[in-house]
């Protein structure tokens, strides 16, 4: 889809629609509703005096112009009590707005810019909401579909608006839009391949073509290079997969220091079964998604690459499968971290955090100065807040409060879980240093201080997005699938670090 801003009247513009709002608790159109209804002769009007358009969120109404505009269709989208309108808001409107037209083959659109200076959103953040809304809301995985989709697909998105100042922001919201939605679209791509064909070393080939088209620094080390680092927990959990285990490194250098000014970790487990402690078959397929958190930071890393902020960002995706063999790693196994802390295994499905582990270490030994990370790490943060919201932990309040507000700008919602003390006895081990589960009782929150174990003393924030990284249904811009949870957020965290 091509989206682009446009200085013009909407009324004289040739498309399948022309997109105009109206809100909840208004009495006539105003604006360029006004504009449109009059040229519809009133059309609009009418169907409000009916109390047939009422302006509720998302309500959609289709007018056919039969001939009086050159647009073929009017659609008149609800966007709620004008006072409370926000950035997701109008990505939600308009995503379902763009599915609808899609259903009915409408190959171009335009739209006004909806929420611009409205209850606080800017001309730009309009724009970027609307490119975001558009394009994450008619994304689809069709890539091992044989037949052809039932609809076209929308070509081109036209931001119309009356007023020249405003084309410069709208052309930029666009463009920063259009970088997020496709960073988190490839994201959606990665988690949605079946587990086959995403493999760790195809991840790292993925890794590899960023690196290339956007000018990232890539480093993939292989077992070898691992075992010289002293990896031996990522090895641990790789012993079992005939995959070979991939420790994906880029890097992008937008700042004037060598300093790693920020980490961004993600879990790439290609499939879970569990390994040796191994999971129940039914939906066991599911855990193709087990490296939402690995996909998240490459993808993190493409928008980077393209906004270019002014700093250093270091991604590390250690990358294998998690299954059981003859040669896997057992309960009863005591690992090495890199570093030196020994770990006794008391379930191989804990397998995250022993991968993530060995990337903590990484990330410390090149002197990362703050570290996110990001992982589909507990069935337990699920149980604890659903699919609503993604879980943050850490051990540095200031940044926990900026991931919280670069995921609110996001429309990614993230919640602060406790990091008491007491949790750390759960982790207690009498053979070694710390065993890799705590129990059921709070199991997302001991698996997080088990990570905090190695992060020691870095700034450092987890999240567990176990819960958000795919959705069951279609709701707002999410659809069926991979959810692209938290790459918008990321991006914002870098940018607004690097202010
Ligand atoms: N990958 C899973 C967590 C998960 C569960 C992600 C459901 C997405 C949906 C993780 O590796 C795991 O198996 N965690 C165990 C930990 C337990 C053994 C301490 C869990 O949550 O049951
Ligand atoms: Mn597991
Ligand atoms: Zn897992």
């Amino acid at each position: 889809m091509e989206i682009r801003a446009e200085v013009g009247d909407i009324t004289k513009i040739e498309a399948g629609a022309i997109v105009v709002n109206f809100f909840e608790g208004m009495e006539r159109p105003e604006g360029d509703t006004a504009v449109v209804d009059k040229a519809l002769g009133g059309a609009i009007s009418e169907l409000i005096n009916q109390g047939e358009i009422k302006g509720k969120l998302k309500q959609i109404t289709v007018i056919y112009s039969l001939g009086k505009l050159p647009a073929a269709r009017v659609v008149v989208v609800g966007l709620g009590k004008q006072a409370e309108l926000s950035q997701d808001k109008v990505r939600g409107a308009v995503a379902e707005t763009c599915r609808l037209l899609q259903q009915q083959n409408v190959e171009s659109m335009a739209t006004i810019a909806q929420g611009a200076e409205i209850a606080g959103i800017t001309v730009a953040g309009a724009a970027q909401a609307i490119a975001e809304g558009a394009l994450l809301g008619v994304y689809s995985f069709r890539r091992h579909l044989t037949k052809e989709a039932e609809h076209g697909e929308i070509k081109q998105l036209t931001v119309v608006d009356t007023d020249e100042t405003r084309l410069s922001a709208l052309e930029q919201g666009c463009q920063k839009g259009r970088i997020l939605a496709e960073a988190t679209n490839l994201a959606r791509d990665m988690v949605n391949e079946p587990p086959n064909y995403m493999t760790p070393t195809h991840m790292a080939e993925m890794a590899a073509k960023l690196a290339d088209t956007y000018g990232l620094e890539l480093t993939v080390l292989e077992r070898e290079q691992m075992q010289e680092s002293g990896m031996g927990a990522l090895l641990g959990v790789a012993q079992g997969s005939r995959q070979p285990p991939k420790f994906i490194v880029l890097r992008y250098q937008g700042g004037d220091s060598d300093e790693t000014d920020v980490a961004l970790l993600g879990k790439g487990i290609t499939f879970d079964s569990g390994g040796i402690s191994i999971k129940p078959s039914e939906g066991m397929g599911d855990m193709k998604a087990d490296m939402a958190g690995g996909a998240a930071v490459v993808a993190a890393m493409s928008a980077i690459a393209q906004l270019k902020p002014k700093i250093n960002v270091l991604m590390l995706l250690p990358a294998t499968e998690n299954l059981p063999d003859g040669s896997a790693v057992k309960p009863g196994d005591i690992l090495t971290a890199m570093g030196g802390k020994t770990i006794e295994i008391i379930s191989t499905d804990a397998e995250g955090r022993l991968i993530l582990a060995d990337a903590l270490g990484y990330a410390k030994q090149h002197g990362a100065k703050l570290i996110v990370d990001v992982a589909t790490l507990t069935g337990a943060i699920r149980v604890a807040l659903g699919d609503v919201c993604t879980g943050a932990f850490g051990n540095n309040q200031e940044l926990i409060d900026k991931i919280i507000a670069a995921g609110a700008e996001a429309g990614e919602r993230i919640w602060q879980m406790p990091m008491y003390e007491e949790y750390k006895e759960q982790n207690k081990s009498e053979v070694a240093d710390i065993k890799n589960t705590g129990g059921r009782l709070g199991g997302a929150i001991t698996a997080a201080q088990f990570l905090a174990e190695f992060a020691d003393g870095t700034a450092w924030v987890h999240l567990d997005i176990a819960g958000t990284s795919m959705s069951t249904k279609k709701r707002n811009y999410q659809v069926k699938g991979a959810t692209g949870v938290p790459v918008r957020t990321l991006v914002n965290l870098v940018l607004s670090l690097a202010k």
